[in-house]
């Protein structure tokens, strides 16, 4: 197990991919999107002709799920069955499904021991761990874990210029859907127990980057 594990959970548009990513590579430490794992699942799905609303085939998939994924903040690659889908995870039919993905008991189950392996097999001396159930399940003893929130109005404004658009009421709907589905499996809102918050609202991404590593570097040893 890489020696030290930061788990950082949030909300769509809270900036925690990127952030986390830049905090990993300054810290030299290796970099893990959880998100990613659900969505290259939904794509795998969407690729099988898989029914996404079909629990039961949704969870046959998860044991035979051919997965790989870079840890390596400079060099970030999602492949499923050798197959790059890096950038085909991020698209609007991948986003609009991947909710119902991960709702299925069994693919949070599988994915959870995969993040675990993951983090077992990094020789990394640290590791940054980013989704929505990171501090509370995936890694409820990690050295370091962090809420990284900003007002809805902040993340709309950040998911727009991430999809290089203007901010719609529909980018605002979409968000906030996928927001109350994801709710209702984990509560990415509130801090757990021992979870330090981390307000990105009046930050740019300099001072978010700053503020998670002084939170890391703050971290009491092993
Ligand atoms: O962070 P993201 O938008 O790429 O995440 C994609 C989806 O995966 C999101 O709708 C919620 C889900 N997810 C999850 O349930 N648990 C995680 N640890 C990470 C993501």
């Amino acid at each position: 197990m890489t020696d030290l594990i930061v788990a950082v959970d949030g909300p769509a548009g809270s900036g925690k991919s990127s952030v986390s990513r830049e905090a990993a590579r300054r810290l030299g430490f290796g970099y893990l999107d959880t998100g990613a794992a659900y969505r290259a699942l939904a794509w795998h799905c969407l690729d099988e002709g898989v029914d996404v609303e079909d629990a039961r085939a949704v969870a046959e998939r998860v044991a035979d799920f051919d997965y790989a994924i870079g840890t390596d903040p400079d060099f970030y690659f999602v492949r499923v069955g050798g197959e790059e889908i890096t950038s085909d995870i991020r698209e609007p039919r991948v986003t609009a499904v991947v909710s119902a993905v991960a709702r299925v008991p069994e693919v949070r189950q599988g994915l959870t021991e995969l993040f675990r392996r993951i983090a077992t097999d990094s020789d990394r001396a640290g590791m940054i761990i980013e989704g929505r159930d990171i501090t509370t399940v995936v890694a409820p003893d990690a050295r370091a874990r962090v809420l990284l929130t900003a007002s809805p109005e902040a993340r709309m404004a950040r998911r727009s210029a991430e999809l290089g658009s203007e901010p719609t009421e529909s980018t605002a709907q979409q968000l906030a859907s996928r927001d109350a589905q994801d709710l209702k499996v984990v509560d990415f809102m509130n801090a757990a127990a021992g979870v330090t918050t981390l307000d990105s609202t009046e930050l740019d991404f300099e001072q978010t980057v700053q503020a998670l590593i002084d939170i890391v570097r703050a971290a009491p040893s092993a």
